[in-house]
């Protein structure tokens, strides 16, 4: 089976993400064997789901172990799909001769590791951002926050798994945020710094780009929708759907963002000597002042990659090594005119308690339109080998439609034929421009 022009490619993740990465690699001319580690019920069924490989990037032994598997098993591209082995340098680690490592170094990956550092940065190299201050000191924020006028948000500095950011409306909620990160440390260490920032208001967008370390792609532009309740209420999530391209942000803003956000940041970069090269992902408001940066990150968004594969014309290994390689310029990368919308279905409970183990059915009679794909998050086999629940965020049900009305609908329709217990999902995704 050895094809010298088959290239092994490994995918580290587990999530919706992952499953729709992989669906774009499996399609490319140049894939040989797949493995997912861990990967889910959804990527078992595609490739090989390697489930002894962890990787707690710090741990050196678990590097090893991945670096053993891709030298026995002749992987020469590997794609890490969280933010967590990017922060701690699992990328670094993983790069060795004759071998592609798809994300960027742990240098890079700070843009979004740590969230002072990327507000010093785009305030040096003036990228509009919400306006901000760093406390350490929890008796000098209490009294920054009492003092304040107008709304704030406080946000943990660190990795919080999407969870340190609280948004307030006045400030004794400003003041039990203070509390939650810094006295009763919810987030851990990564509240041991907190921003407190002003509150924007406008929508929300997402800018994902590949970015080679000097060429920058901007990717088309999507929504997410984080909040668990239609018309965005409730606690947030990891995000409960997608849709892609959202008509929020046209050529001429697209332009302004790659002018004023990303080239500025990727240059910057470079000069203090990290040369990025992953997915940079600016998460933006679009305010009446223009886009200001509510954060960065520095992998694909989790829903947002899902509609993404599906609407992308190319070939993804050969966009990613020439992401790896710096020949961005050279990559042959296109859209599908249509809309895609994915929405997430997830456990009852969630973004709270959920109960897992759940049998899933359905989803073959969900996919039979071929402009319909489930992506799996949360599943998993179980002994019998039957599909069932386990996460929170299960399944993306992603839609293509020749609008977004459509592919709402077509997405909304497949969820219903899908069935585990305490399923739910939002019926609204896209709503904001629609
Ligand atoms: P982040 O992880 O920084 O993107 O924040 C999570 C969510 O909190 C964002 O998606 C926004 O909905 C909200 N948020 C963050 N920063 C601000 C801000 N300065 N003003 C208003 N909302 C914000
Ligand atoms: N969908 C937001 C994120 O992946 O961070």
């Amino acid at each position: 089976m050895a094809n010298k022009n088959k290239v092994n490619v490994l995918v580290l993740g587990s999530g919706g993400r992952e499953h729709a990465l992989g669906f774009k690699l499996k399609r490319s001319k140049r894939c040989g064997r797949l493995y997912f580690a861990p990967g889910n019920g959804g990527t078992a069924a595609m490739g090989t789901n390697v489930t002894d490989l962890p990787f707690d990037p710090v741990n050196t032994k678990h590097a090893d172990a991945i670096d053993y598997f891709c030298r026995q098993n002749n992987v020469t591209l590997i794609v890490i799909g969280p933010e967590d082995p990017l922060c701690g340098g699992l990328a670094d680690r993983l790069d060795k001769p004759g071998r592609y490592v798809f994300g960027p170094t742990q240098a890079g990956a700070r843009l979004e590791a740590d969230k002072v550092f990327s507000k010093q940065l785009m305030r040096a190299t003036n990228v509009p951002t919400a306006d901000a201050k760093t406390f350490t000191d929890y008796d000098a924020a209490v009294n920054y926050a009492e003092n304040r006028e107008t709304p704030v948000v406080v946000k943990a500095a660190g990795l919080a798994k999407g969870k340190g950011v609280i948004v307030c409306d006045d400030s004794p909620q400003a003041l039990d945020a203070l509390k939650t990160c810094m006295v009763d440390r919810a987030f851990g260490d990564a509240g041991g710094t907190v921003i407190i920032e002003e509150r924007l208001v406008g929508q929300e967008v997402s800018i994902l780009a590949l970015v080679d370390g000097r060429n920058i792609f901007v990717l088309d532009p999507t929504q997410d929708h984080k909040q668990v309740g239609e018309r965005d209420t409730g606690p947030n999530t990891g995000g409960m759907g997608a849709y892609c391209p959202t008509p929020l942000v046209d050529d001429a803003l697209m332009a302004t963002i790659q002018r004023e956000v990303l080239v500025p940041i990727v240059d910057a970069m470079r000069r203090d000597g990290t040369e990025f090269r992953g997915v940079l992902y600016a998460g933006l408001m679009l305010t009446a002042g223009g886009p200001k940066v509510l954060e960065f990150n520095t992998r694909f968004g989790d829903p947002e990659c899902q509609p993404l594969m599906m609407r992308l014309k190319g070939d993804l290994i050969s966009i990613m090594i020439a992401t790896c390689e710096g020949r961005l310029d050279k990559a042959d990368l296109s859209w599908d005119p249509r809309c895609c919308c994915c929405v997430v279905l997830a456990s009852g409970g969630y973004p709270g308690e959920y109960e897992s183990g759940k049998p899933i059915t359905g989803i073959d009679d969900a996919q039979t339109d071929p402009d319909i794909t489930v992506f799996h998050a949360g599943t998993a086999l179980n002994k019998q080998g039957d599909l069932v629940t386990a996460g929170g965020r299960v399944l993306s049900v992603c839609a293509m439609g020749n609008d977004l009305k459509q592919a709402q609908q077509k997405a909304n329709a497949a969820c219903e034929k899908i069935h585990f217990d305490g399923a739910f999902h939002r019926t609204d995704i896209g709503y904001r421009v629609m």
